[in-house]
């Protein structure tokens, strides 16, 4: 039986696709420190010898756009079949599929690197190790992972989505510590750490990873 977390997350993306969309337009725009990882992301792509990569949680689809526009073969994947629509309407040309971080369809050693932008905010502690072991399973030997998150020690729910439909969704704020540790433990190195905005009430952080093996 499929975990309920993960149906509710589905099904709310998929009401809510429209106004998470519209609510994310530009963002990478007003973004400096953002576009500063996603640079040094393409840049370790590259370095080790290019090839795919997953942008895994992609939502509508505006990173994998913009890790394209830097040279990276990228795609992406997403939980909900209603956000890849509007990523395929939105990004024609690239592809898009519907999938989990917690079951990757995907080979082994098969991608050159992975980004995971504010999408295991929706994984809850106790699957955070195995998607974690999915990421270092799909990835080469020392390639790169970027996870970008909510930083704190709080979980939220949401009952309302940006276009004021009902939805179900819980959102886990971790710290870099945490989200650091999990990836030594599943294999990854860790190359660095950014916090971004640390006097707002919610900072985001991003770390960056490679994998060990
Ligand atoms: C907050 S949005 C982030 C979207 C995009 N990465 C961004 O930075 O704007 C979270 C996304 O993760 C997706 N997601 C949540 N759980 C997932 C899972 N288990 N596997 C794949 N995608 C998932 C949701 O459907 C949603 O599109």
């Amino acid at each position: 039986m499929p975990d309920s977390w993960l149906s509710d997350t589905r099904t709310s993306y998929d009401t809510d696709a429209s106004g998470y969309a519209e609510k994310v337009d530009g963002l990478l725009d007003e973004s400096p420190y953002l576009r500063a990882g996603l640079a040094l992301f393409a840049e370790s792509v590259r370095t080790a010898g290019g090839g795919p990569v997953a942008d895994v949680g992609c939502g509508p689809g505006y990173v994998t756009r913009h890790l394209h526009g830097l040279g990276v073969d990228a795609f992406g994947i997403d939980l909900s079949p209603e956000m890849v629509a509007i990523a395929r309407r939105d990004h024609p040309g690239l592809r898009f599929d519907v999938g989990s971080m917690t079951d990757l369809d995907l080979a082994d050693h098969s991608i050159t690197g992975v980004v995971a932008f504010w999408s295991v905010i929706h994984i809850p502690d106790e699957a955070v190790p195995g998607v974690f072991e999915q990421f270092r399973r799909v990835l080469r030997p020392g390639g790169p992972l970027l996870v970008g998150f909510h930083v704190g020690d709080e979980t939220s729910h949401s009952d309302e989505g940006y276009t004021g439909r009902p939805i179900s969704v819980d959102t886990h704020r971790r710290t870099p510590d945490q989200i650091a540790g999990w990836l030594r433990e599943a294999g990854f190195t860790i190359d660095a750490e950014l916090v971004m905005r640390p006097d707002e009430r919610v900072p985001g952080a991003i770390v960056f990873a490679r994998s060990r093996s």
